[in-house]
């Protein structure tokens, strides 16, 4: 599962986990939860349906395929599966049943998503095997992560038995499980920090299983120390000579504007530093991904792919 605060890259960090996780032959399930089709947007598709449709393919021959898990849909299929309604099915569609039940209930709309999840997770193939090597979901923002996940929890105690029940305690068994992991996206800036820093605190009470911290949107600190910790800043001097240097007319207007960027970089330096101290106090690992200049395209994803493989904990490649 992979949440943070929204705009610090979520899907792309999911996207970038699946591909990774896909790397050398393994079959990876990415799952799109709340209908932006911003998975799709990454593969330059118009949209992806809630049908497994493959996007990529890893290094050393591994298949990424993604679904975006419409509610409306899921509903569908669980009555079938449980109740073995075909036809009435398309009849609540059409009466708009479905969209009243999820609109009256949000509730309902976390369990059929994480259930349709949580079936992803157990599902088998014809021989027997697990159909999915690895499921990552790009999973709603923390600040709804708890109670989504927990929805099961909620709807166990109200269905006392049948298989609205069994179906809830079976996914709440495997969001529990050592096998998932709930991984959050942040940013090295104050509000993002602090959301990550409480929803690990959140998760950690409701026992729910902790991954790691995505350190995302990393800006490489490009300028020598004593410039950053003596502050006195980048002189004009020593400006126009780098111009020089490099061949290049040192103009008043440029030198003025390159040390303007020089003292915004190192403000920005020391606000990640300072952040990275606090997350760093958290009981959690942190994997650093660095800001792509150039934006996030299919080799950015590559890229982020490969540079979360570096950093996996041992044991979980
Ligand atoms: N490492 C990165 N470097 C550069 N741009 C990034 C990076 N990660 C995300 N972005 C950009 O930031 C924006 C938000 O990312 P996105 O994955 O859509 O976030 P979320 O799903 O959390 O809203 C997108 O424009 C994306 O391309
Ligand atoms: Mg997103």
């Amino acid at each position: 599962m992979v949440s943070g605060k929204g705009g610090t890259g979520k899907t792309t960090v999911a996207t970038a986990l699946a591909v990774a996780l896909a790397e050398g032959g393994r079959r990876v399930l990415l799952l799109e939860v709340e209908g932006r089709q911003g998975i799709a947007q990454l593969f330059g598709l118009e949209s992806i349906p809630y049908e497994q449709t493959h996007v990529a393919v890893a290094p050393h021959g591994g298949d990424v395929y993604a679904l975006s898990v419409d509610p409306e849909a899921a509903m569908l299929e669980y009555l079938r599966m449980f109740y073995n309604i075909k036809r009435g099915g398309t009849a609540l569609k059409k009466v708009g049943a479905i969209d009243f039940a999820t609109t009256i209930a949000p509730g309902l709309r976390d369990v059929l998503v994480t259930g349709k999840a949580g079936e992803s997770v157990r599902r088998r193939n014809r021989s027997g095997d697990l159909e999915w090597d690895a499921v990552v979901m790009d999973a709603p923002p923390t600040g709804r992560i708890t109670r989504f996940l927990n929805v099961n929890d909620e709807v166990k105690d109200l269905a006392r038995m049948g298989p609205i029940k069994n179906q809830a305690e079976s996914v709440m068994r495997v969001i529990k499980s050592p096998e998932t992991a709930i991984h959050l996206v942040s940013i090295l800036e104050e509000m993002p920090v602090q959301e990550t820093l409480d929803g690990i605190a959140e998760l950690e009470v409701q026992g729910l299983p902790i991954g790691a911290v995505f350190v995302n949107m990393l800006q490489e600190e490009t300028l020598p120390e004593q410039f950053i910790t003596d502050g006195t800043g980048l002189g004009a001097e020593q400006v126009s000579a780098g111009l020089e240097a490099a061949g290049l007319a040192a103009t008043p207007g440029l030198v003025a504007s390159l040390q303007q960027e020089a003292s915004d970089h190192r403000s920005r330096v020391l606000l990640q530093r300072a952040e990275r101290e606090r997350l760093d106090a958290a009981p959690v690992p942190l994997i650093d991904l660095p800001y792509l200049p150039s934006g996030v395209d299919l080799r950015g994803i590559a890229h982020l792919a490969r540079t979360i493989r570096e950093q996996a904990p041992r044991g979980r490649r």
